[in-house]
């Protein structure tokens, strides 16, 4: 069985109680104080290419040492397998599977239209190589070249991006998205009326995705999910809207479908009866579409959040040089969706190089179930100590939220944290990455206590050793343990206790 995460984490969305989300495996952010070994390197090398350092570089090594790995072109890789899938939902549609994940802030943000002080650009949530230069947060910072390039009329975007993330089962600060959009010439028809019909007609092919949906909202909403006045008639922006949702649930039941027909084919009771798949759309925000929505599946007894879209705002392909061009995009993770299809219970799986694991997928067969090789024994060491007096702490039990919103502009349900705190428990991420790598499961708040007579705070952390290749022996753990602990009160100045 497998678990996503807790629901808590994503609320950052601003999700319903009882929704997942599948758009993206992480919502949290990582708020770090320090500079890593990296940063303190004169450049940063990718690709042969040199990135000099400066106050922003905090890439550590434990992320570029992945890059480069293109687990989403891989033969027979799951995360492959999961793209192909999508992919054929679009014929017709150009492939980019190998642009770059070093881009510049303008393409990951300001293309796109994020707002100057908008928290995704914050180092708390993003890898900066420099001032200028980022891992993508997400395949969205492509569109405005691929628009600008305009060699199809459809196309997706599929690759690695990365993200300040927390550590559990269905968190890892890479991870995969794919990008889809598909855009119209409004200038090759004589009027609005003729341009919206031609849409209609395009959407008439489609046909009915034969499932039930509930879409209780007007399309647009003067506050809540504009219509973008300035540069679309309502009729042609419901004639795209109306396009998009269509397109995207007929996808949402290929993947379900395929989910299914694997689950079915390798557990008998999930034979049983089951409640048809039901579709929802959800208003959202995206800075980069207006007006938006969140797809949402009622998959097995859970809504899951697939993936956010919306009607292209124009500036950006304004600023892209296609003026006159008209449509829709959307974007999703791919680990959640290769999860639920495969049924994989831990996400640092997508990075094994262990045959017992990707001798486990074939791209050419039905998706078959995943069944773990072998679970090696957890070998959980708890961590106490008193944070620093000066400056709050932020920690996140899984009642709190993320402190900062999704790079994709999700909305902002929680509270920022204070400006400048003695300890976030991000560092404490940061380090268990920095020392146990993928030795280590999950991460988590146990205790956490204030003096009554002196107000000092402590907080205890459980950290879960347990590789996926191998048994961890006593010592091995204790001396990571032993190591995290050392780096904590150097980098930090906590006080053990
Ligand atoms: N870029 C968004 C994210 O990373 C996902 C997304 C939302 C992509 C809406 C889109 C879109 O193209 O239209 O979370």
């Amino acid at each position: 069985m497998f678990h996503l995460a807790p629901v808590s984490r994503c609320s950052i969305f601003g999700l319903p109680p009882g929704v997942r989300c599948l758009l993206r495996p992480q919502c949290t952010a990582i708020l770090r104080r320090y500079q890593s070994n990296d940063a303190r390197k004169r450049s940063l090398t990718i690709d042969g290419k040199s990135y000099p350092s400066d106050s922003w570089t905090n890439a550590p090594e434990n992320i570029l040492i992945q890059y480069g790995r293109r687990l989403h072109v891989q033969p027979n890789h799951p995360l492959s397998i999961a793209r192909q899938l999508i992919e054929s939902c679009f014929p017709g549609f150009q492939h980019h599977n190998s642009l770059p994940g070093v881009v510049t802030v303008d393409q990951n943000f300001d293309s796109l239209g994020f707002a100057s002080d908008h928290p995704g650009r914050s180092k708390t949530d993003t890898y900066y190589l420099n001032q200028d230069t980022v891992l993508r947060t997400h395949t969205s910072a492509h569109e405005v070249d691929v628009f600008r390039a305009n060699t199809s009329n459809g196309y997706t975007i599929c690759g690695d991006v990365y993200r300040r993330d927390a550590i559990d089962r269905t968190h890892y600060p890479i991870f995969h998205q794919i990008e889809g959009a598909l855009t119209w010439d409004r200038s090759a028809f004589k009027s609005s009326e003729h341009f919206s019909q031609h849409i209609q007609n395009d959407l008439a092919r489609l046909g009915s995705a034969g499932v039930d949906v509930e879409d209780p909202n007007p399309t647009f909403h003067p506050e809540r999910n504009p219509l973008q006045a300035k540069h679309h008639a309502a009729e042609e922006a419901e004639a795209i809207a109306a396009h998009l949702k269509r397109s995207l649930e007929h996808m949402a039941v290929a993947i379900f479908t395929a989910a299914d027909k694997a689950l079915k084919a390798s557990d008998h009771a999930a034979q049983e009866e089951q409640e048809p798949l039901k579709i929802r759309w959800v208003e959202a925000f995206f800075p980069h579409t207006s007006p938006s929505w969140e797809l949402e599946v009622w998959w097995r007894g859970d809504w899951l959040e697939v993936l956010g879209c919306g009607v292209i705002e124009q500036p950006l392909l304004i600023r892209a040089d296609v003026p006159s061009r008209m449509g829709w995009a959307f974007g999703l993770g791919l680990e959640r969706l290769a999860m639920l299809l495969f049924g994989i219970p831990d996400i640092r799986l997508f990075w094994s190089k262990d045959q017992r694991f990707l001798g486990q997928f074939d791209e050419n067969k039905p998706i078959k179930r995943f069944q773990p090789f072998s679970k090696y024994p957890a070998a959980p060491r708890d961590v106490a100590f008193w944070i620093p007096d000066a400056g709050a702490a932020v920690v996140e039990t899984p009642a709190t939220t993320s402190s900062s919103p999704s790079p994709a502009g999700g909305q902002i349900t929680a509270a920022p944290p204070p400006d400048t705190p003695s300890f976030h428990e991000n560092d404490l991420m940061e380090v268990v990455r920095d020392t146990a790598g993928d030795s280590v499961e999950d991460v988590s708040l146990i205790d956490k206590f204030t003096h009554p007579k002196t107000g000092r705070q402590s907080l205890c952390y459980r950290i879960t050793y347990r590789s996926l290749e191998k048994t961890l022996t006593t010592e091995e753990a204790n001396d990571l343990h032993e190591q995290i602990r050392r780096e904590l009160v150097a980098r930090f100045g906590v006080e053990l206790r």
